[in-house]
């Protein structure tokens, strides 16, 4: 595949896509706490994010508990070391239905929008944050007391990071992004 390193020096850009572009997942916590000070524009970063219709079918849980965060953490593989904070991301079904009962498939990338929000404020903030889709879905409903209209896409752990790791080997965007219209042909073979 060819790649490159997004830890190449940038040139001068704007904060904001500074921030974005020097964003990686963070695995590893400090046990610092994470204080309502920063889960408060975290908060506001999630409920920004665009979404289809502005239907806002989304809802979240911020575990911070550490019983039952360990709880979360026993039922999802993909949570490695124990963070100070999860956000359960959630799809809230009862908003994904219009008035005429036409159903709203596309509101769950609304759900990783806000997500990519999420991680974006909390690395603006100086946190890290990793999403993680490895989780058993019904013993996390169990422990959170889920609805039955409330569905768990994601969870996002949260915390001070112990460091920050590299970027991963990205796709060259001359590989990835076309011009007007489509060039290079056919697929790659599957390998
Ligand atoms: C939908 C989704 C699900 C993910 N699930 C997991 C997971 O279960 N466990 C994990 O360690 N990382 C998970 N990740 C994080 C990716 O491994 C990570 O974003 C990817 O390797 C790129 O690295 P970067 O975020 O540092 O750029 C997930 C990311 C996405 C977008």
């Amino acid at each position: 595949m060819a790649g490159r390193s997004t830890d190449e020096p940038q040139r001068e850009q704007p904060e904001a896509v500074r921030v974005l572009l020097s964003r990686t997942a963070v695995r590893q916590f400090t046990d610092q706490p994470v204080g309502d000070d920063l889960v408060g524009p975290m908060s506001e970063a999630l409920v920004a994010a665009p979404s289809a219709s502005n239907r806002q079918a989304w809802a979240f849980v911020l575990v911070r508990d550490r019983r039952v965060v360990r709880l979360v953490q026993a039922f999802s593989p993909g949570v490695l070391a124990t963070p100070p904070l999860i956000v359960v991301a959630c799809f809230d079904r009862s908003r994904g239905v219009g008035d005429t009962g036409e159903r709203y498939d596309e509101c769950l990338l609304c759900v990783a929008m806000a997500v990519q929000n999420l991680l974006l404020a909390a690395h603006a903030l100086g946190l890290g944050g990793c999403p993680v889709a490895s989780f058993r879905e019904r013993p996390l409903r169990r422990v959170l007391g889920l609805p039955a209209h409330i569905d768990p896409i994601l969870l996002v752990s949260v915390g001070h990071p112990v460091r920050l790791n590299p970027h991963p080997v990205r796709r060259d965007p001359s590989e990835v992004i076309h011009h007007d219209v489509w060039s290079g042909g056919d697929a790659p073979r599957a390998r």
